[in-house]
């Protein structure tokens, strides 16, 4: 198998035997019927979505979550200050839902807002959370999606505090209630990301996932939008899940390429597997991936590392992270309008000195023998191609390796010709590093140079010397520091590589670096 060193286990502070004791160590799965039905959702879609996934076996192949989003209430609330459902849209009532829900083997989860309205306009929870926390679980709810429209006043200290609330409150119940936070997503879009930064720091201590940007595409929408989720790797752990949000995998514009894309980087990712679709009307090609054994066993690893790139050159995008079996996983997207094939060498995957590896392709099952490098062939149009990676024979070292990223200009660490910069990214090996156990950042085209702090901040790459000027620290605030100075890391608007005084979760010094690498938490 492949070593990968215990900084690999110890990556975002959680040790895997402490993993039984975290109430959702894995990516939950299931379905949400937002964007399938959004506020026209009621009892029957719920009962007969869940007896289809009984039949077509997506029960049996973990999505074991049904989730009620918003409109399910009446707009006012009982003359008690309760929540009621909305009688017409559920008419036996929702304890009669969850508990016929719970008798097919489904957990059931419910929506609220952390507002004074749900985005949808019904009432929201502010100032009511203790007493709606105990009406949901009186229910029979075991998860709790709390989104963030209509705030009084959306500062990101009251969301820390309202959010902070419902964390006290649902982690001191009897069992605990999973708790999904919409938070992230407000502060998303911002020109100055401090503030998503700062929520993103808060969100895993809270709950066991997390809402980030923007919404995936509702059923008659084409607004497309980029998912940012390789922005916030670092966040990731067992027990707490950055979610891009649903799988709407019937969505009338994708491909059968771009759904199985879109479910195979979910996985890639270690994102939940919540499908907003009508399940009864999925086709069996449908059915067929999305209970693909192997591409689930991925997203469901028990190192729960969000996969980071490796490359991105215009049309491929190149992911990697360790499995927790030793193995290493390689996903290859083609982002590009035709067909074509892509090879990645063993050095920008981390892979170090090996003979040769066994490569499994999770969705044909087939297994090949490569050596140097592994090349995926005729990858579909907006396909993607999903590789489990085992070497073969001894066992072999794997660096955590890949490119080193602002996560807000989104520029590339880079050499060329000798110089380093911050530039777009290209896809070549100049803008592929390791980042070693010693704290050294090396670049895959010379391992024996390492970026180098000078005195008064200017960086560069020289010969390695073992100094501290040359040993670098990933601080879960996603500062690069410096162990000689500690100042941060920080691209300068020409450009420049510098190092200068560590600024609080600024946009000029926030980076994304590959998965695997050792997090130093606050
Ligand atoms: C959005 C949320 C969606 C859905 C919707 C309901 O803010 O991101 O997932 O819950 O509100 O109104």
């Amino acid at each position: 198998m492949f070593r990968t060193g215990l900084h690999y286990l110890l990556a975002g502070g959680v040790v895997p035997n402490v993993l039984s004791s975290v109430l959702q160590p894995t990516p939950p799965m299931g379905f949400n019927d937002w964007s399938a039905f959004m506020c026209g959702l009621n009892e029957s879609v719920f009962v007969d979505t869940a007896h289809s996934m009984v039949d077509n076996g997506l029960l049996a192949a973990g999505y074991n979550r049904i989730n009620l989003d918003d409109c399910w209430s009446s707009m006012e609330r009982a003359a008690n200050g309760s929540m009621q459902w909305n009688t017409e849209k559920f008419p036996h009532g929702l304890p009669w839902l969850t508990n016929y829900l719970k008798n097919l083997g489904f957990e059931p989860g419910i929506y609220t807002d952390a507002g004074n309205l749900s985005c949808g306009g019904y009432p929201g929870a502010y100032g009511h959370e203790e007493l709606d926390a105990q009406t949901f679980a009186s229910w029979g709810f075991t998860y709790v999606k709390l989104d963030g429209c209509n705030m009084p006043t959306g500062t990101e200290p009251e969301y820390k505090a309202v959010y902070g609330k419902w964390h006290s409150i649902l982690s001191a119940m009897d069992p605990p209630l999973v708790f999904s936070e919409s938070a992230p997503a407000y502060f998303a879009e911002a020109a100055n990301l401090t503030d998503w930064y700062d929520v993103m720091t808060w969100v895993p201590k809270f709950g066991q996932l997390a809402r980030h940007s923007r919404d995936t595409l509702v059923w008659n929408s084409t607004l497309y939008w980029p998912n940012i989720a390789v922005r916030l790797a670092r966040f990731q752990r067992p027990g707490y899940f950055n979610d891009p949000d649903f799988l709407n995998v019937d969505h009338f514009d994708y491909t059968l390429d771009e759904r199985k894309s879109h479910f195979a980087i979910w996985a890639t990712l270690s994102a939940p597997l919540i499908i907003s679709a009508w399940i009864p009307g999925l086709k069996a090609q449908e059915i067929e991936y999305l209970t693909n054994k192997e591409i689930i066993a991925v997203d469901q690893d028990p190192l729960a590392l969000q996969a980071t790139l490796v490359s991105q050159d215009g049309t491929f995008d190149v992911l990697t992270k360790n499995l927790a079996n030793g193995d290493r996983l390689l996903t290859i997207i083609n982002r590009g309008n035709q067909s074509a094939s892509h090879s990645v060498s063993f050095s920008r995957i981390g892979i170090g000195s090996t003979p040769a590896v066994n490569v499994q392709d999770l969705w044909t099952g087939s297994q090949s023998y490569a050596k140097n490098q592994i090349t995926a062939s005729n990858i579909a149009s907006h396909g993607t191609a999903i590789f489990r990676l085992s070497p073969i024979g001894k066992e072999c070292e794997v660096i955590p390796t890949g490119v080193i990223f602002n996560t807000y200009s989104l520029t590339t660490l880079t050499t060329s010709h000798g110089q380093i910069s911050w530039a777009n990214s290209t896809g070549t090996d100049g803008q592929v590093w390791q980042t070693r156990e010693d704290g050294t950042i090396r670049n895959i085209i010379d391992g024996g140079s390492c970026l180098t702090e000078l005195k008064g901040g200017k960086v560069v790459l020289a010969s390695c010397a073992g100094t501290t000027n040359q040993q670098w620290d990933y601080l879960y605030s996603g500062n690069v520091q410096s162990r000689s100075s500690y100042n941060c890391l920080t691209e300068e608007a020409d450009e420049a590589v510098v190092t200068a005084d560590c600024l609080y979760e600024d946009n000029i010094q926030v980076f994304g670096l590959p998965s695997g690498v050792a997090i130093v938490e606050d």
